[in-house]
């Protein structure tokens, strides 16, 4: 009989105390979706259970559903309770039959695949949890606790599900000296100070929150790899995170680099085809196996941004790939050859060069050339994780290789975890993208499961500042895994089931972030780089805030093309560069025409004049302007959505969470400004609406009465409003001791009680003091302590504080005292003056 849900209130008390022991160590998967926090909804489930199996995925199984039941149940396992009837057992299909040889249980569940079967055997509930081999029967094991923690009936389950893709890693682009190339969420969890660290505890928590989302396979190291990690000394560092994340079926795999042979080797050459080389990997891959068994294999990134590569010797990828895969192959190890190729001087004057077309011009050709343990593993877009791009061509040019799918986690193109932006409707988008490869329907999703050995793989970039810095980008995580596990699932689906575990089960809760989660790109998009601009930000540096400019006139290829008359890239066979021809015929004809070219990728594909219509029936100009005021009222929306949430979620996640998406909201209007100011100069044409350029309640610090500040000018100077911001600078160096600056105005509207916000730029390197006073009386102060990227005031640091509901009338005294510190000069951009709501 199963237990009431009333039952389960007994043991509460000792279930707390399992969990606080439980979540001693300091960075643990339960501070993402796998808190297993009493919030079951009145499931019920067998209390007891039990591994049938010795195998350590099963052990890992059953001592996680104990953890989970108990966690989600408030009652435990471990007690012998009369109360309790039934069990809920784990184990192989094969275990299960001869344990139970009377019931019929699947015998073709297949790698990685499982079964769930709530049944009765001798009177008693017996839920079980089968597995095609004992990976499936981990993966069961989790999916029986999400069901349980998203409070679904248990008790007519019976399913059977397996993953669509065998290939399901995370990329770490973890630096031996422990940081993280595009980690935006503090150091290394593997590495520090040239080694693997000592405490791998965070490790095995990493791998047991990527096994609850189906993940296999865990690269470590960065693409652009260090290749000291091959020399012995650190392969048997690497055998220990191998050890640590076994437990939970991830397995290893690290980048090289193709140079190797020669950088560590002591060759004279890296020549892929040379036998010395090929001979120096075959004996570095049987190194690798003596000490890390299950070894996953390596990702290479090859004549790629500075690495180098088969070309240094004529030699082609296929033949590189194919030398690693050769010394792979004997241990079952595989080689995730990276399609991300392309030459970084590029002539950008010249109308036919073309970034885009890279990796197909280069890997097309070489289809059916790759061992039969090689993956091509291809960016979602041709260019690089942009806010916005068409799904790569060569996902249809590579019909007789293996397919990888790579895609970021790690927002570094689309906000940093600073702001919100929930990526699994862009992925869902280029998964369910019909290609039409052969003429019919051949969705992306369905092409890249189509080989023996398909995948996706997204760079995570997880750190030990709370493994992704904000507690929703962890959304984005947990997205992959499913995805990856099975590309039908719809991204509302997965934000449903991921705020249920993560944040709670009340009703409300799920709708309000199911709702944030899906406007949010669409909100980033809108602000940033819309109609297929690409993101429009800093590509020569940190890749953050607007940098308009910053893509022209240089060789990396992530050109925009606009001009007084125009904006877009020519990339049509007619008159372009002739990329839109590297789709298959219905997908080449679709974007080669502007009539049938969709408006959101209209400016990947063309150049037109700003006033040309788009199918919306806007102008282009007017389009930037309205989305990124529609944008940034998005954001602005985020704050309020938020709000309703208070008191009916954990407190400290209330707050967390509140002041990212007030930060956001500010940076919103820096880019919607930045942006809006650059295309309205470029191209001459005012706004139909009438706000380009006018800032209403604006005081700009420039034309305030300066004391101590001076105006200095912003590069690029749609950054600042007016172009223009003042700084403390000069004071900082002539005062050791850091005296103030201040800027003031006087107050000319009416009286009222009014929002203030405050403008300024808050530099890493110090926590510059901001007071806002009216007449002389502080209305706010604060820290500017923010780790934000650039070491100048510009668009990546411009912050706004906004003080609300301030009384002011006619004549009053507005000042702004900012304290520069240390190398943050306390620089200030303007003011705004708005009615309090
Ligand atoms: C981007 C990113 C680099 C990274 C590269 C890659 O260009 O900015 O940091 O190395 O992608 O994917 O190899």
């Amino acid at each position: 009989m199963a237990r009431k849900r009333s039952d389960f209130c007994a043991g509460l008390a000792l279930a707390a105390l399992l969990a606080s022991g439980l979540t001693a160590s300091a960075q643990t998967a339960d501070q993402a979706w796998l808190r297993y926090s009493g919030n079951h909804g009145g499931t019920i489930i067998p209390l007891k259970a039990r591994a049938l199996g010795r195998g350590l995925l099963e052990q890992s199984a059953a001592q996680e559903l104990q953890r989970g039941i108990a966690g989600l149940t408030g009652a435990s396992s471990y007690l012998a309770d009369s109360a309790i009837n039934g069990e809920t057992i784990v184990g192989t299909a094969k275990e299960a039959h001869q344990s139970y040889p009377e019931l019929v249980i699947p015998a073709d569940l297949g790698p990685e695949g499982y079964w769930l079967n709530w049944t009765h055997y001798h009177g008693e509930a017996l839920l079980i949890v089968a597995g095609g081999d004992e990976r499936g029967v981990l993966y069961g094991a989790f999916a029986l606790l999400r069901f349980l923690a998203t409070g679904q009936d248990l008790t007519s389950l019976n399913l059977r599900d397996h993953p669509a893709l065998s290939i399901r890693w995370v990329d770490d682009w973890d630096n031996p000296d422990g940081s993280i190339e595009r980690g935006y969420a503090g150091r290394s969890i593997f590495f520090e100070g040239g080694n693997v660290r000592p405490d791998l505890a965070p490790v095995a928590e990493y791998a047991r929150l990527l096994a609850s989302v189906g993940i296999n396979g865990c690269n470590v190291n960065n693409v652009n790899a260090e290749p000291q990690l091959l020399d012995s000394g650190h392969i048997k560092q690497l055998a220990r995170i191998a050890d640590a994340m076994r437990p939970w079926g991830v397995h290893l795999a690290m980048s090289v680099a193709i140079a190797s042979p020669q950088k560590i080797g002591g060759l004279s050459t890296y020549d892929p085809l040379d036998p010395a080389v090929r001979a120096w990997w075959t004996a570095k891959a049987n190194e690798i196996y003596t000490l890390i068994p299950d070894f996953a294999g390596f990702t290479v990134k090859a004549d790629s941004e500075g690495q180098l590569g088969p070309s240094s010797y004529g030699r082609t990828p296929a033949d590189a790939a194919n030398t690693l895969a050769a010394a792979l192959a004997p241990h079952g190890g595989i080689v995730l050859y990276r399609a991300f190729v392309y030459n970084h001087h590029l002539d950008w004057r010249d109308p036919k060069a073309d970034r885009a077309r890279a990796a197909y011009d280069i890997f097309h050709p070489l289809d059916g050339k790759f061992a039969p343990n090689v993956v091509v593993q291809t960016k979602e877009g041709p260019i690089d994780f942009q806010a916005r791009e068409p799904v790569s061509p060569l996902f249809a040019g590579l019909p007789r290789t293996n397919k990888a799918m790579e895609i970021e986690v790690t927002q570094e193109y689309t906000g940093q975890q600073r702001h919100l932006v929930y990526l699994a409707p862009m992925w869902k988008q280029v998964l369910d993208f019909d290609l039409r490869a052969d003429g019919g329907s051949t969705p992306v999703k369905q092409i890249v499961a189509g080989t023996a050995l398909g995948g996706m793989v997204a760079v995570a970039g997880v750190g030990r500042d709370a493994w992704l810095g904000s507690p929703l980008a962890l959304a984005n995580l947990y997205a992959f895994g499913r995805l990856a596990w099975n590309p039908n699932l719809a991204a509302d689906e997965i934000a449903a089931e991921w705020a249920r575990q993560t944040i709670g089960n009340d009703p409300e809760v799920v709708r309000a972030v199911v709702k944030m989660l899906m406007q949010s790109w669409p909100a980033y998009e809108n602000y940033t780089g819309p109609l297929g601009t690409q993101t429009l930000t800093d590509i020569l540096g940190s890749h953050y805030g607007p940098g308009i400019k910053s893509s022209e006139n240089n060789g990396w290829g992530q050109w925009h093309r606009a001009d007084r008359a125009g904006i877009g890239m020519d990339r049509t066979v007619a008159t372009g560069t002739g990329y839109a021809g590297q789709y298959p015929p219905a997908v080449a004809k679709l974007y080669e025409s502007l009539e049938s070219c969709p408006d959101e990728l209209l400016l990947f594909f063309h150049h037109v004049p700003y006033t040309y219509r788009l199918h919306s029936g806007k102008t282009v100009i007017q389009h930037i302007y309205d989305s990124h005021y529609e944008g940034a009222a998005q954001a602005a929306e985020f704050v309020t959505e938020w709000a309703a949430l208070k008191g009916r979620i954990d407190g400290k996640l209330y707050e967390d969470v509140r002041a990212r998406l007030e930060y956001q909201a500010g940076h919103a209007i820096v880019w919607r400004d930045a942006i809006v100011q650059y295309f309205l100069k470029l191209s001459g044409i005012p706004d139909e609406h009438s706000r380009a350029g006018r800032y209403p309640g604006r005081l700009e610090a420039e034309d305030a009465r300066l004391t101590g500040y001076k105006i200095i000018d912003i590069t690029p100077r749609e950054d600042a409003s007016g172009g223009k911001a003042v700084s403390c600078d000069e004071e900082r160096s002539q005062n050791a001791k850091q005296r103030s600056c201040a800027a003031e105005w006087s107050y000319s509207g009416p009286s009222g009680r009014f929002n203030i916000a405050v403008q300024y730029f808050d530099l890493a390197d110090g926590a510059a003091q901001f007071t806002l006073k009216v007449n002389g009386q502080a209305a706010a102060a604060w820290s500017a302590d923010a780790n934000l990227p650039s070491k100048r005031p510009d668009g990546d640091n411009s912050t706004r504080r906004t003080v609300r509901s301030v009384q002011l009338k006619p004549g009053d005294v507005l000042r702004i005292e900012g304290t520069p510190d240390k190398d943050d000069p306390a620089a200030l951009d303007y003011i705004e003056i708005t009615p309090a709501a």
